[in-house]
C-alpha cells in the first residue's frame, strides 16, 4: 500500500481547505502548503496566514518553499524554523513563468551550481527533514539528471516527480520513461505525481512501480475529496457518494470562509473555485450552472440543486 500525499495548488489547498478536508475525510499522509515565497524582502502576509501554526493545528501539513538562491533559501528556512516546524518541501518544479524565469521552480533546473548551494544548506539544517518536489526540466526533460545526481549526494525524505518539463505546464502528455529513468536513477525514495484522478489510476502506477514510496494527488482530490480513502479501503465511491461529500466540504468551507472573506463577491469567487475540477462528477450541465452562477444567490441555488443528481 502506497502513501498518498495531498499536492499544493496555489488557491485552492490553503489551510482553511486543508483543515477541512482533514476534519471531514482525510485519508492522506501529508497536506504540502502551496509555495511560500520571498517579496519585498519577506514573507507575504498570505503566506504567513497559511503556514501559522495556529491555522494548521493538528493536520499533517509540510510546508514548500520557492527560491531562486541560498540567500532566499536561508530566510525561509529560517522563518519557518522559527514556527517550529521540523519538515520543509522545496518547490522545484513551479512552471509559472513569472517563477521559472527568475530561476525559480522548474528554472532552477538549469542550474546545478545552486542547486549545490542549496544542497549545502540541506546539510547545514540538521533538525530540519527536507523533500523535494521536481518536474523533468524548464524545456529538456534531460535537466533532471544531473540534479537527481547531485541530490544523491543528500538524504532526503522524499522527491515527488511530476514527469513534464516546465514548457508544457499541465497539458500534453506526461512522460513515464522519463519517469522510469529518475526512479532508477535516484537514491532518494520517488514519489509519483501527476493526471492521477482514479482509484484505477493508482492502482495502475502502483504496478508500474511497486517500490515507489507513494503517490501524490492533486486535481484528482480536488475533484474527489475521497479518492485516498478509496484506495485505503480498496472500495471505490460512487458518484451520489463523492456529490454528498463534495457537499458538505461545501457547507463547511462556506461557514469558514465567511469568518474570513469579505462580501458576497469574494465569496463567490473563493466557493467557485471549489467545483472547479469536478465537471465529470457534476455533468456539464449542473457544472457549467454553478460555475457561470454571476452572483452568490443563483450560485447557492445551483449548489443546492446538486444534492438531487
Ligand atoms: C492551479 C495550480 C496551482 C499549483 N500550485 C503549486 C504550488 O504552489 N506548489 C507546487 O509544488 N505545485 C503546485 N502545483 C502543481 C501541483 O502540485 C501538481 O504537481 C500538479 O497539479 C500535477 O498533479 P495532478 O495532476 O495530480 O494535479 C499547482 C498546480 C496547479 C494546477
Amino acid at each position: 500500500m502506497l502513501d498518498i500525499f495531498f499536492a499544493p495548488l496555489q488557491g485552492y489547498t490553503d489551510d482553511v481547505y486543508r483543515r477541512v478536508h482533514y476534519k471531514l475525510i482525510g485519508g492522506v499522509k501529508n497536506y504540502y502548503t502551496p509555495f511560500v515565497r520571498v517579496e519585498a524582502g519577506a514573507v507575504r502576509s498570505k503566506d504567513q496566514r497559511d503556514i501559522a501554526p495556529e491555522n494548521n493545528t493538528g493536520v499533517p501539513v509540510v510546508p514548500q518553499i520557492i527560491f531562486n538562491s541560498r540567500k532566499e533559501f536561508d530566510y525561509l528556512v529560517s522563518r519557518i524554523k522559527c514556527l517550529g516546524y521540523n519538515e520543509i518541501d522545496l518547490n522545484m518544479g513551479c512552471p509559472f513563468p513569472l517563477q521559472a524565469r527568475h530561476g525559480r521552480g522548474c528554472g532552477i533546473l538549469a542550474h546545478p551550481d545552486i542547486v549545490s548551494e542549496i544542497i549545502e544548506g540541506i546539510k547545514e539544517n540538521k533538525e530540519i527533514t527536507f523533500s523535494v518536489k521536481m518536474r523533468l526540466g524548464w524545456d529538456n526533460s534531460n535537466e533532471c539528471d544531473s540534479i537527481i545526481e547531485l541530490l544523491n549526494n543528500v538524504q532526503l525524505r522524499h522527491i515527488t516527480v511530476h514527469p513534464r518539463t516546465g514548457v508544457q505546464q499541465y497539458k500534453g502528455n506526461v512522460d513515464h520513461d522519463a519517469f522510469k529513468r529518475v526512479y532508477a536513477q535516484s537514491s532518494n525514495p520517488i514519489i509519483y505525481n501527476g493526471d492521477i484522478l482514479t482509484l484505477d489510476d493508482i492502482k495502475r502506477i502502483e504496478n508500474i512501480f511497486p517500490n515507489m514510496k507513494g503517490i501524490m494527488l492533486g486535481r484528482g482530490l480536488l475533484g474527489a475529496p475521497s479518492l485516498a480513502v478509496e484506495y485505503a479501503d480498496n472500495k471505490e465511491w460512487n458518484n451520489r457518494e463523492r456529490i454528498a461529500l463534495m457537499l458538505k466540504i461545501h457547507d463547511t468551507l462556506m461557514a469558514e470562509y465567511s469568518k474570513i472573506l469579505k462580501g458576497d463577491t469574494q465569496m463567490l469567487n473563493k466557493m467557485r473555485t471549489f467545483w472547479e475540477y469536478a465537471e465529470e462528477l457534476l455533468g456539464r450541465k449542473p457544472y457549467k450552472k454553478v460555475i457561470k452562477s454571476g452572483n452568490l444567490k443563483n450560485y447557492l441555488a445551483a449548489v443546492a440543486e446538486l444534492k438531487y443528481l
